[in-house]
């Protein structure tokens, strides 16, 4: 008898493979069969499976404390020193870093972080937070009403009204621009949207505006070029903090130590990291805020008795060794550099299967990446729902290949950071096959129009 309730799953359809080991890049499932990880788990497992260094730290750490909380009063060193050296890597100056254990309650953590600090200066009215349209924050009460997937939404009665959470475009000029738009007319009309936006709703009612430098399960949206430097400047203008989800862009996904980097923006105010930070091996996530920001929280956590927020899990000793390791690993064997050349490498070979019947686009930076399949190449017009897309995803597996479909029809790349041009080339073989296969089921479904 099977007891679980599977996550994100379509409880009617469970067809399921169940994954048994992995090692470096591959898993193997309960038969036997080799699979090479072309979205990283869940884009999360940047230095693939098995690695000794990690589980040793994560062992050793283990045996010496394996468990110690961080609320009033207690502190461990391995939680210091972790939150020191990501104050140390990240593009903010002299962070200040809460930890959680999910990029979903990160984020949570830092809505009530921005009430907080609002509440402290005596600007409790800057409360509202800008999302956008194909936005994935979380599935929590709160990180779900920012995520903008209506999937997340949709029966649980979200969003929360009380967030405050206002909604402006997504940035994908593909399925985004309207007639002969071009990408810097597209650009400039959103930003128009979101500023007068801004103006309707009240500048001093706003206190964020958040965003996937580059987006992940909404199906790796890249924004057009000079697209962040515009949302800056208006964000500037109004005194609107940026804050940076970087759960899937963080540590060398993009070309980039971080997508911040990657893609032009400059000094986030706050930034979310999980996933990557430890390469799955524990889970772990981290809020990172200005210094300022903090500063002025200290009296009121004071004059309140305490700042009353906190997971039993903040800083779990073992997640924190593991993701020291995992940062000492990828800064002494250069894994954000190497990444990017072969993330150079992955983009050049997909971009090969622009002229493929069913592609639409193809998309990414460094090591993520998606194709759209579409129903029409020359219009663009998109599948009806995502079936297609799970046909591809399933059509992928069957030949040794693990991708995910998002956002519908596109099929969401995103390898270990460990992954060798060699096994690129072996990714992109199998990739080849399963579009074939999706494209001869579409011919015999008629559902190509
Ligand atoms: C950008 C982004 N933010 C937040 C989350 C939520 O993270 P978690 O699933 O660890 O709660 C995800 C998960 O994929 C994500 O991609």
């Amino acid at each position: 008898m099977n007891h679980t309730i599977y996550p994100t799953t379509n409880f009617k359809a469970i067809e399921q493979l169940t994954v048994e080991r992995g090692e470096g890049c591959y898993v193997w499932d309960n038969k036997g069969n080799r699979y090479i990880e072309g979205l990283a788990g869940l884009w999360c497992t940047a230095l693939g499976y098995g690695n000794q260094e990690v589980i040793q730290a994560a062992t050793e750490q283990m045996g010496k404390l394996s468990f110690s909380h961080m609320f009033g009063g207690k502190t461990h060193q391995v939680g210091m020193d972790l939150a020191e050296k990501l104050a140390e890597m990240i593009p903010m100056q002299d962070a200040m870093i809460s930890f959680g254990n999910s990029g979903s309650d990160a984020n949570d953590s830092h809505i009530k972080m921005l009430r907080y600090y609002h509440q402290a200066i005596g600007r409790p009215e800057r409360r509202k937070i800008i999302a956008r349209d194909r936005s994935y924050h979380g599935v929590t009460v709160a990180s779900a009403s920012l995520t903008g997937l209506p999937v997340t939404q949709n029966h649980f009665d979200l969003p929360v009204d009380a967030l405050g959470i206002l909604r402006t475009d997504h940035p994908h000029y593909y399925r985004g621009k309207q007639g002969g738009e071009s990408e810097a007319e597209f650009v400039a009309r959103i930003v128009g949207n979101l500023e007068a936006m801004i103006v309707r709703e009240g500048p001093e009612t706003i206190a964020a505006f958040i965003a996937e430098p580059i987006t992940g399960a909404s199906g790796v949206i890249v924004p057009p070029e000079g697209y962040y430097e515009k949302v800056q400047a208006v964000l500037n203008k109004y005194g609107i903090m940026f804050w940076a989800d970087e759960v899937i862009t963080g540590f060398g996904r993009t070309g980039n130590d971080f997508g911040c980097n990657t893609m032009g923006i400059k000094s986030p105010d706050m930034m979310t990291f999980a996933k990557q930070l430890s390469s799955a091996y524990m889970p772990i996530s981290a809020s990172a805020i200005r210094r300022d920001m903090y500063d002025a929280m200290v009296d009121q956590s004071a004059a309140a008795g305490a700042f009353g927020h906190g997971y039993t899990y903040s800083g779990h000793p073992v997640a924190c060794a593991v993701a020291l390791k995992v940062l000492e690993i990828y800064q002494r064997d250069d894994i954000f550099a190497k990444a990017a050349v072969t993330g150079e490498y992955m983009q050049k070979r997909l971009a090969e299967f622009k002229d493929h019947p069913l592609v639409g686009e193809v998309r990414g930076r460094g090591l993520l990446g998606a194709i759209e399949l579409v129903a029409n190449k020359a219009t663009g017009q998109a599948f009806v729902g995502g079936a297609v897309g799970g046909f591809a995803q399933k059509a992928a597996q069957d030949n040794g290949l693990l991708l995910r479909a998002v956002a519908g029809s596109s099929l969401g790349f995103c390898p270990p950071l460990i992954i060798t041009t060699a096994q690129i080339d072996e990714i992109i073989e199998k990739t080849a096959i399963a579009l074939d296969v999706t494209l001869d089921h579409c011919v015999r479904e008629k559902l190509l129009v």
